[in-house]
């Protein structure tokens, strides 16, 4: 069994991940953790070094990875807010059973990743957009998670927990 978390960023794939892995006791993988892992490097420096375009590359081949590697066994997977950015990463999650799209406001998100406005925030693109640019990304966005994803949960005023009882139901 497979289940697979996508949205945008700071919508808590990566804390519901880990509880649902848990209470099924199955393997979670973080896509951005296995990545940093893989690559020796930060999210932030990989940008720096190739550019989304590489980072997205990358996002591919481990997306593939970790689905041949998932025929042996079963897992959940918090993938990056923006697997969905990528045709082929798509057409890899409209193959699968169990894509979970959560979906919080835009504003929720913002308030978790600005993090107060911090200089240096580990999510690159963070930097390098206003507020403004990161509201059109999310808006722009929702029909990619919706076409790759079997399920979209709105996520508002649920903790985590609830989240990941609401998906165990489902699977
Ligand atoms: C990205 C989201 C990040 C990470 C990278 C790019 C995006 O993952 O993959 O910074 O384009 O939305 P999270 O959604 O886990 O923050």
């Amino acid at each position: 069994m497979l289940i697979i978390l996508t949205g945008f960023m700071g919508v808590g794939k990566t804390t519901v991940g880990r509880i649902l892995a848990n209470k099924l006791g199955v393997p979670f993988v973080d896509m951005d953790y296995y990545i940093e892992a893989r690559q020796g490097q930060t999210i932030a420096e990989i940008f720096d070094q190739i550019g989304e375009s590489g980072f997205r590359l990358i996002e591919y081949q481990v997306l593939r990875e970790l689905l041949e590697a998932e025929e042996n066994g079963r897992m959940v997977i918090s993938t990056g807010g923006g697997i969905v950015e990528t045709t082929e990463c798509r057409q890899l999650l409209v193959q699968q059973d169990q894509v979970f799209y959560l979906q919080d406001t835009f504003e929720t998100s913002w308030q978790r990743i600005n993090r107060g406005g911090l200089i240096q925030n580990d999510r690159p693109l963070v930097n390098a957009n206003s507020k403004k640019q990161m509201a059109a990304k999310y808006e722009r966005r929702i029909p990619l998670y919706e076409e790759a994803s079997n399920y979209r949960l709105d996520v508002r005023r649920m903790a985590a927990h609830e989240t990941a009882e609401v998906i165990r139901k489902m699977c």
